[in-house]
């Protein structure tokens, strides 16, 4: 073995898709910004509405969230997941969900628990993720209907922007770390 220093090449590039469904935005937002972490660590990202992911197999890694509507997922962040449970199985993948934890207030917040249980403990058995990150949103009394804003007044709720940034660049980077296999930025590795 030769000990001349030899020629440093950019580690190919890990294409990862982060697809999202939601209403109002705020599944969007945090999406993009995972997606932004993630390039900033050196991968290579499509952010994508999940009705809009033409070819779901030309990536090496998945990070899909959706909202949550009634303690679900919404139906075509199922179909999708469903749709694609083969080629998922087999690449690595993280979930995340978009609800509202953060506006929970006493005895509710003893819920947040039992909802990521029933939310998405399902998902997990079928998908085995490598991940979940449950996320607070954004909740405006325009995106409910009027019974709905009775039983968010009822549960103690305020309406608001929860969105904790640092909690999902926190949950993004570590994704980036596992994905790249290394800690985090962009490295060069010998021929
Ligand atoms: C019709 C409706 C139902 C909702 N149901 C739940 C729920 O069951 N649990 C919860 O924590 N948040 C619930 N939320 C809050 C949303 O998950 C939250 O506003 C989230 O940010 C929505 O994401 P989006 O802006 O991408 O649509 C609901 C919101 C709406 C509009």
């Amino acid at each position: 073995m030769s000990n001349v220093p030899q020629p440093l090449r950019r580690r190919a590039g890990v294409r990862v898709l982060v697809a999202h469904a939601g209403v109002h935005g705020s599944t969007r937002s945090i999406a993009e910004r995972i997606a932004a972490c993630l390039e900033e660590q050196g991968a290579q990202v499509d952010v994508l509405p999940v009705e809009a992911v033409s070819d779901p197999s030309e990536y090496d890694a998945y990070v899909v969230g959706s909202a949550i509507h009634d303690m679900a997922w919404l139906p075509e962040a199922l179909s999708f997941v469903r749709a694609s449970a083969d080629l998922l199985a087999r690449r690595d993948v993280w979930l995340f969900s978009v609800e509202m934890p953060a506006a929970m207030r006493g005895p509710w917040r003893a819920l947040v628990a039992k909802e990521e249980g029933h939310v998405v403990g399902g998902l997990i058995d079928e998908l085995r993720p490598r991940g979940h990150g449950l996320f607070s949103g954004v909740i405006d009394p325009e995106h409910l209907t009027r019974r709905g804003r009775v039983k968010f007044q009822a549960m103690g709720l305020r309406y608001g922007d929860y969105r904790d940034w640092p909690a999902v660049d926190t949950w993004a980077r570590r994704i980036g770390r596992e994905v790249l296999g290394h800690g985090g930025e962009a490295y060069d590795v010998p021929d």
